[in-house]
């Protein structure tokens, strides 16, 4: 898929990995469409980057009518501009870390567990769910006849899943097997999913994260031994739009990293 003139629907792009991916497919020629709840960064991007390509749209995920709402104003942009979509990417993720069973042998409040889920499982399903209607009229490219590309967000948890994870690596975990599904479910649309797996990335969702645990980090890096930035994230993505063999697969993207069970 080619960026230029095509629109892509990135949750999540507020901030952090979503927001570096903003940039760079903006960077390209792409029209782009933040999905997020945070509308002081959102509309700052859109300040930084100017509005004639850059749209903010506030939407919450977990609310079907928050992001129908929202993708009925993109279907209007869409028919101003006549940059079809190019792709999605539900970038949008939250943690919530901590154990099934404490100390004092107490089960986790299941409103944890569905934060979590909420947000990372459901809320990109349904996203993926109400966005496909707009894809699959969008004209398809030659030669191959593609439509357009979907790039999910799971995570090294989805592999390596490290203790008190248990609802974001189960979340993460679903990212990756639903990749192959939908690969599959969707080529007949010439549309193709990719996830891509992060370790440890700067963001808003790392920084509150103690040196403790960041020496401890740098101990298990193999090569490069940095964590990532939005920049290594957004380049993947852009693979993954750009190169037509990625389908069904999720791409670790940790430089061999793999994340132990004790820090
Ligand atoms: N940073 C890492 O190390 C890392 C590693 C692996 C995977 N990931 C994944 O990458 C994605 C991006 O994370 P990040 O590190 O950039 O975090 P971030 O906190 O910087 O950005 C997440 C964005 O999602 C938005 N968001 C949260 N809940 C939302 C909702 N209900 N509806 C709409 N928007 C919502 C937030 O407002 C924020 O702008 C997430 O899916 C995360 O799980 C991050």
């Amino acid at each position: 898929m080619h960026i230029a003139n095509r629109t892509f629907i990135i949750s999540g792009g507020a901030s952090g990995l979503g927001l570096a991916t903003v940039a760079d497919l903006h960077s390209r020629g792409g029209y782009i469409a933040i999905l997020d709840t945070n509308t002081d960064n959102g509309e700052k991007a859109v300040a930084e980057l100017g509005a004639e390509r850059v749209r903010f749209y506030e939407c919450d995920i977990t609310s079907t009518e928050s992001i129908q709402a929202a993708l009925d104003g993109i279907a209007a942009w869409i028919k101003e501009t006549n940059a079809h979509i190019g792709a999605l990417i539900p970038a949008a993720g939250v943690g919530f870390p901590g154990k099934l069973i404490d100390r004092k042998n107490q089960p986790i409040p299941l409103a944890n567990l569905d934060f979590v889920l909420n947000i990372n499982l459901r809320g990109v399903l349904d996203l993926i769910r109400l966005t496909l209607p707009l894809m699959t009229v969008s004209p398809p490219t030659a030669p191959d006849g593609e439509r357009g590309v979907i790039v999910m967000v799971s995570s090294s948890a989805a592999f390596d899943g490290q203790p008190g994870q248990a609802a974001y690596a189960a979340s993460k975990g679903a990212i990756r097997s639903l990749t192959l599904v939908l690969a599959r479910d969707l080529a007949q649309y010439g549309i193709r999913a990719m996830s891509i797996a992060p370790s440890f990335f700067e963001s808003s969702m790392t920084a509150a994260m103690s040196d403790k645990v960041r020496q401890s980090l740098m101990r298990v890096f193999e090569f490069p031994k940095r964590p990532g930035y939005g920049k290594d994230f957004a380049g993947m993505v852009r693979t993954c739009v750009e190169n037509e063999m990625l389908n069904g697969e999720c791409v670790r993207l940790d430089g061999a990293t793999r994340m132990p069970s004790k820090m």
